[in-house]
């Protein structure tokens, strides 16, 4: 064996281990440019083999006719760029007349198997422009977010989509989200990594978690008011409601529209005013909402109706004083009682995990898409985290955060803690420091909390 066999069958072996053991070092060593070569020799013949060509134009056949050259062949549509990526290729294509997106979005399935890619998604760009973005590898298995995303105000890289793109969580664009599932599904660490994400923002995170607190309570350091019972819940949110009033008034106050105010000056929410007087944007996480909204007796059928109340103003009139909602549960639907649904409406971002059955998928995308609800209810559960996060435009796309351990979610949120803003409405629920400290040692002493 001579040593360039040797080196060849090293490059084999490892390229095959790599495949199996890591597909995503496999997919940037090797199978890009496989990939990319596999699509630029079978391009025409697999697009003619998925019905995606058109036949020759009239004038490209007389110009043949006259020239007596042999008939022209069938066109498929023109590749503008091909850019391959962390995760995939991403195709650019001029449709040829005659086609229409829905053409290519009906052909994915076909065109996954034809070039031998793992999942085939496409969209519209523009008229008579769509791009296909092909995954090499099943990227939702094992999340790796990419270390380069767009950073914004108001805006977290939660998930990774199932294309290889970044989900975001936009709260300036979807001011309030539901995030729903089943037990053991995925909720709290999508949570956690919404937390994490903000840690590092200018903004308020305040917090609701029924269940005793355990999800949320560790995160302490960064959150200005937390909630861990119905009764402080309702204290809490009355003091939301409080707080976005006063944020009004300071808009009011600001607006002073006159003549020769120009347009672009005008306050209507907090993000027109100037730097220095902007109130901190507040986001409120709520994690398993139906606790919230369950009682047994008169007096807590009237904390209900008061927090339902609360919550419903909030969604309603907080987006332009700077309040955002991000409820989580594992249902929340009428049967949890009036308001509920007008709740529901309000809340734009939807996110489902796994689900048991149709009328959960249905509260969260029921009104929005039924290919959706379908997607919901095919997640399994050996793959907690994977969800389907859908927009009020009917699109959606199944989604999985990377798997944020609650260790990891402490110490992003110590290290920030000095970021906590105080809130003066909401000082009398800031939590207390001291046990949380001896809370989040505990959990790892090998890796203590830094802040
Ligand atoms: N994105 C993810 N990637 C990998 N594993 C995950 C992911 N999300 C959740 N898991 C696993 O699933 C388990 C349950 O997750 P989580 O606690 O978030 O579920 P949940 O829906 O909040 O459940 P419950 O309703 O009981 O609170 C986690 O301990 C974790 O092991
Ligand atoms: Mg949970």
């Amino acid at each position: 064996m001579t040593w360039s066999t040797v080196a060849l069958l090293l490059v084999v072996v490892t390229a095959v281990l790599l495949r199996w053991r890591r597909p995503a070092w496999y997919w940037m060593t090797f199978g890009v440019t496989f990939a990319a070569l596999r699509v630029a020799f079978r391009y025409a013949s697999v697009m003619d083999a998925c019905g995606l060509t058109v036949p020759p134009s009239r004038w490209r056949l007389s110009l043949a006719r006259m020239t007596n050259r042999p008939a022209p062949e069938s066109q498929a549509p023109r590749i503008l760029r091909m850019r391959p990526t962390r995760t995939g290729l991403v195709l650019r294509l001029k449709l040829r007349p005659g086609q229409d997106a829905f053409d290519v979005a009906a052909a994915t399935d076909r065109l996954r198997h034809s070039f031998a890619m793992y999942g085939v998604t496409s969209r519209e760009l523009r008229s008579g422009v769509v791009e296909l973005r092909m995954t090499g590898y099943d990227v939702l298995e094992r999340v790796q977010m990419p270390t380069k995303v767009d950073s914004a105000p108001m805006r977290v890289p939660v998930a990774l989509r199932e294309d290889g793109a970044v989900h975001y969580r936009d709260y300036r664009a979807v001011p309030h989200g539901l995030t729903l599932g089943a037990t053991e599904s995925g909720k709290s660490v999508y949570q956690r990594n919404l937390v994490a994400g903000l840690a590092g923002q200018d903004v308020a995170l305040v917090g609701i978690d029924c269940k005793q607190g355990v999800e949320l309570f560790p995160l302490a350091r960064r959150f200005s008011a937390l909630a861990d019972n119905p009764d402080t819940a309702l204290e809490l949110l009355e003091a939301l409601v409080a707080h976005m009033e006063d944020v009004y008034q300071l808009i009011r106050a600001e607006q002073r529209i006159t003549v020769n105010v120009p347009d672009a000056e005008i306050a209507a929410d907090i993000w027109d005013l100037p730097d220095d007087i902007r109130p901190t944007p507040v986001v409120v996480l709520v994690d398993e909402v139906a606790e919230l909204a369950l009682f047994a007796t008169k007096d807590e059928e009237k904390r209900r109706d008061r927090i339902i109340t609360a919550l419903v103003r909030l969604a309603q009139l907080g987006r332009a004083a700077g309040i955002y909602l991000e409820i989580c549960g594992q249902r929340f639907g009428s049967e949890l009682g009036k308001g509920i649904t007008m709740l529901r409406a309000q809340l734009t971002g939807r996110t489902a995990h796994r689900v048991n059955d149709e009328t959960s998928a249905n509260m969260a995308f029921g009104d929005i898409s039924p290919d959706a609800v379908l997607a919901a209810i095919q997640i399994s559960t050996d793959t907690p985290g994977v969800a389907v996060a859908g927009d009020s435009t009917g699109g959606w796309a199944r989604i999985r955060a990377p798997h944020t351990s609650l260790r990891q979610a402490v110490n992003i949120c110590n290290r920030n803690a000095d970021r906590t803003p105080d809130l003066p409405e909401l000082a009398a629920f800031r939590p207390a420091v001291a046990p949380l400290a001896s809370a989040a040692l505990s959990l790892s002493k090998a890796a203590p909390a830094t802040a």
